[in-house]
């Protein structure tokens, strides 16, 4: 009975936890008109989750191939885990840090956004010059990079994510996929890019430096 009792607690431990679509915390239509209903709809409940999906089904024959120390089949997932976990990732950050209320960085953040790029508007303009400039599909990143203390524009191709691939921790990021903004702004990024300044959730960058500080209450 009690042999039983443990081997059923052993194979529910041994589930591995899906990745899950998060919500979103405001609704479709609540940053318009910066980004209409539609694109937040698709963005959100068909992309994302595809990420989430195919990041699980990853993670399922990757569990099979360390079972089996198949290093060969465990390097061959290294890609759609790269691809769709940083999609995840990624995804999970831009819903967070978009807001439809204006906020403002507190005196921390503002302090360390003078040391980095002299002020607000130069770190939006280099911020801008990065999303513009990508070739094809990326993010451009403003990131906390631990080893100075201090903030970095980056941009990166495909769905890299910031951490994995620099070691910064993220704070905002701007997803140029044409998926999300060609419904509305068409071929014109430039538009899509500056518009999306707007929608900086500067509450949720403050908490985000207060974690990569160390610094959380
Ligand atoms: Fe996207």
């Amino acid at each position: 009975m009690f042999a039983a009792r443990r081997a059923v607690t052993k194979v529910l431990s041994n589930v591995r936890a899906k990745h899950c679509l998060p919500d979103l915390p405001y609704s479709y239509d609540a940053l318009e008109p910066v980004i209409c209903r539609d694109i937040m709809i698709l963005h959100h409940q068909k992309h994302h989750q595809t990420y989430v999906n195919n990041l699980n089904i990853a993670e399922e024959k990757l569990e099979c191939a360390l079972e089996k120390k198949d290093v060969s089949t465990v390097i061959s997932l290294m890609p759609a885990i790269r691809f769709n976990g940083g999609g995840h990732i990624n995804h999970s950050i831009f819903w967070e840090t978009l807001s439809p209320n204006s906020s403002q960085p507190n005196a921390r953040v503002e302090s360390i956004i003078k040391q980095s790029f002299g002020n607000l508007d130069m770190m939006k303009q280099e911020l801008s010059a990065a999303a513009i400039g990508i070739q094809g599909s990326g993010w451009a990143w403003l990131g906390f990079c631990p080893k100075t203390g201090k903030f970095r524009v980056a941009s990166l191709p495909n769905q890299d994510p910031l951490l994995g691939t620099t070691g910064m921790a993220p704070l905002f990021g701007i997803d140029v996929w044409e998926h999300a903004y060609y419904l509305q702004y068409k071929n014109v990024r430039a538009d899509y890019v500056k518009a999306m300044l707007d929608l900086i959730n500067w509450g949720k960058i403050n908490e985000l430096v207060d974690d990569a500080m160390g610094c959380s209450k």
